[in-house]
């Protein structure tokens, strides 16, 4: 990160302590951030126990973070309605809360259901990341919470477990049957590097170095500002769907199959299921083959697996929209090097692959295709794989960890 930008990161951390003490009276024990993502290649893969190359976003959710005696967990957002959420850690249960709240609210009924020794505290939340944009904004959240508490309860957990508890959170307290690629993004990943995750071993990630302005290159994410939506059931039909295959193939999961394999599974699966199980065979080997590129020292040819990506998530996976396809034509029309929808589908954001400078003459193409189509014109904006969830302020805590609750207020989880 340049001077520049760490600099404006840190005022940003010290406003938001600032806001804390309006809020809450005092100080923060801390201020925690965690980002949001694009993956790079490897979509709907990781609840098929697949790859993926997620980065992190310098777009960020901030958390000032301050334990509490008390047992009580009081929310509040920058971004919210100005209201104060104020719940009983021990009464928190799926369904107690819902809208925003439920992301963090379900951080720390995770952890206290995992067994951990955690009790209240009073956060205050403001975040850069877009909403409804595809770019992990719920994980952001999560994650943000997940790494406050472990610093203010002494818990140190390591990152996988952290992103398992904040995946847990999205999945049994919001209600998204998410995988665990965004919650590994927003808490594993590190600069200049995308995060090449094996979903069956998340503990088992490894950073591959993406130095994207040394190569030349520049990455523009294009927000369609169509709002994607986990919840409304179309994810999961689609995860239902991948698993029944791998049942009806007698594989734990469909990253089982090998991809020599899959011509004679098309033949035998039903109709329906057939092409969910090429896109996921092929992405993870897009995965794979992005990987080797990336360590070979050839991000260009990253350009042509993004395209080849998106062509699976339209044609196969059947996920995208007009508004995607178009942005990621127009950007191809205007010489990107390759382009595709990135996270969950059904809208959210398109990523382009470009030469370096190219951003603003690529953006403006794909902004005049959509006046043209009659489309709301979209956001933009230039990204490079940022850092993943970090204590910002103070950089090194001033006065020692809380000590834990005494109890958890929930039984060890056994599974
Ligand atoms: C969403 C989910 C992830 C992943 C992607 C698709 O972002 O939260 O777990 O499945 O969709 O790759």
């Amino acid at each position: 990160m340049s001077p520049s930008a760490q600099g404006d990161d840190d005022r940003r951390a010290e406003r938001v302590a600032d806001d804390f003490h309006r809020i809450y009276g005092g100080s923060p024990d801390g201020v925690w951030a965690a980002p949001g993502r694009v993956n790079l290649i490897g979509e709907h893969t990781d609840y098929n126990d697949g790859f993926a190359l997620p980065i992190a976003l310098p777009q960020t959710t901030l958390v000032a973070a301050r334990a509490r005696v008390d047992g009580r967990l009081r929310l509040h957002s920058a971004q919210g309605d100005g209201r104060i959420t104020e719940l009983p850690v021990a009464a928190l249960a799926p369904g107690a809360t819902t809208g925003w709240a439920r992301y963090p609210a379900g951080v720390v009924w995770a952890l206290a259901e995992a067994g951990h020794p955690v009790g209240g505290a009073d956060l205050h939340f403001d975040s850069t990341v877009p909403t409804g944009a595809g770019l992990s904004s719920s994980a952001a959240l999560e994650c943000a919470v997940a790494v406050a508490y472990d610093e203010l309860y002494g818990l140190r957990l390591p990152g996988p477990a952290l992103a398992r508890i904040a995946q847990r959170a999205e999945n049994a307290f919001a209600g998204v049957p998410c995988g665990i690629m965004d919650q590994m993004a927003s808490v594993c990943c590190t600069a200049e590097a995308a995060l090449h995750l094996d979903a069956r071993t998340p503990q088992h990630h490894r950073q591959v170095p993406f130095d994207l302005r040394g190569q030349g290159l520049g990455l523009l994410v294009i927000d369609t500002r169509v709002a994607h939506d986990l919840g409304d059931g179309a994810y999961a039909a689609l995860r239902a769907g991948c698993e029944r295959a791998a049942a009806l193939l007698g594989l734990p999961a469909l990253r089982d199959l090998p991809a020599g394999e899959l011509p004679q599974a098309l033949r035998d699966l039903p109709e329906a299921l057939a092409p969910l199980v090429r896109h996921v065979v092929t992405e993870n080997a897009r995965v794979e083959e992005a990987v080797s590129r990336l360590r070979a020292g050839d991000a260009a040819a990253l350009g042509p697996i993004l395209t080849a990506g998106h062509a699976s998530l339209r044609d196969d996976y059947r996920i995208s929209c007009p508004e995607t396809d178009l942005a990621v034509s127009a950007a191809l029309g205007a010489g990107a090097l390759g382009a595709r929808m990135t996270g969950g589908g059904f809208g959210g954001s398109v990523i382009a692959l470009l030469e370096a400078g190219r951003e603003g003459e690529v953006g403006a193409s794909v902004t005049a295709a959509f006046d043209a189509a009659g489309h709301r014109p979209p956001r933009l904006f230039a990204v490079a794989p940022a850092a993943g969830a970090r204590r910002m302020h103070p950089r090194t805590p001033s006065t020692p960890a809380p000590a834990p609750a005494r109890s958890a207020p929930f039984p060890r989880r056994t599974q």
